[in-house]
């Protein structure tokens, strides 16, 4: 029986080992909106005043916040995360194929839901009601290298951000946290 159980764990880890090197075309997703409203230089980008009595945040602050992401950071996000929170059209072989596909399924749905990072900043998703909140959950999940999921991170194992990576990733974002909020 044991050695029934540890064939099969091998078996499954073989299969993961060849199915992660193939990639396969992705059905087009239902599209998903970017959003919606066009920002004007010097308009305030969201409703609410900071205690100054400032806009939250301007279309240009916002503009240029995504800029740097563009150039910089989604490069990083497009190897390490986007697969999960963004629309992909490319996806390793495993994560469509039993049983492997039923670890990451859940996660890929979830991470959509939650947080999507494909169309720039400010992020689409829930934690995304102000555009500080995006930059402060991803420097939360950075600081707490808690992103990409652990199951994930096994298997695939060059999943995790390097610390050049985490770095260029933190003053990304603290820069436009005090962009914002000054
Ligand atoms: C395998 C899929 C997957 C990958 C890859 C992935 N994530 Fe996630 N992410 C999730 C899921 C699922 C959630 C929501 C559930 C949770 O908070 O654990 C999430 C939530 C988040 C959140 C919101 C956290 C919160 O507390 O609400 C942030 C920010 C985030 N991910 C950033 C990243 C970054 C940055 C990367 C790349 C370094 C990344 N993720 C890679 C699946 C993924």
């Amino acid at each position: 029986m044991k050695k029934t159980i540890l064939t099969l764990l091998l078996l499954l880890a073989a299969a993961t080992l060849v199915l992660r090197f193939i990639e396969v075309e992705m059905p087009p997703s239902p599209p998903k909106k970017p959003p919606a409203k066009k920002c004007l230089a010097g308009e305030a980008a969201q409703p609410g005043n900071d205690s100054a009595g400032e806009p939250l945040a301007t279309c240009a602050e916002l503009d240029a916040i995504n800029q740097a992401y563009l150039r910089d950071i989604k490069p990083i996000f497009a190897a390490k995360c986007l697969m999960c929170h963004g629309v992909v059209t490319k996806m390793p072989l495993y994560a469509k194929v039993p049983p492997s596909s039923w670890l990451v399924r859940y996660d890929i749905k979830e991470a959509q839901e939650h947080l999507d990072m494909s169309f720039g900043f400010p992020f689409v998703g829930k934690p995304t009601d102000v555009p500080q909140d995006g930059l402060e959950e991803v420097i939360e999940v950075v600081q707490e290298a808690s992103m990409p999921p652990f199951i994930y991170k096994i298997m695939h194992w060059h999943s995790g951000l390097t610390p050049e990576e985490s770095k260029k990733i933190l003053d990304w974002a603290n820069a436009g946290l005090k962009t914002l909020n000054d």
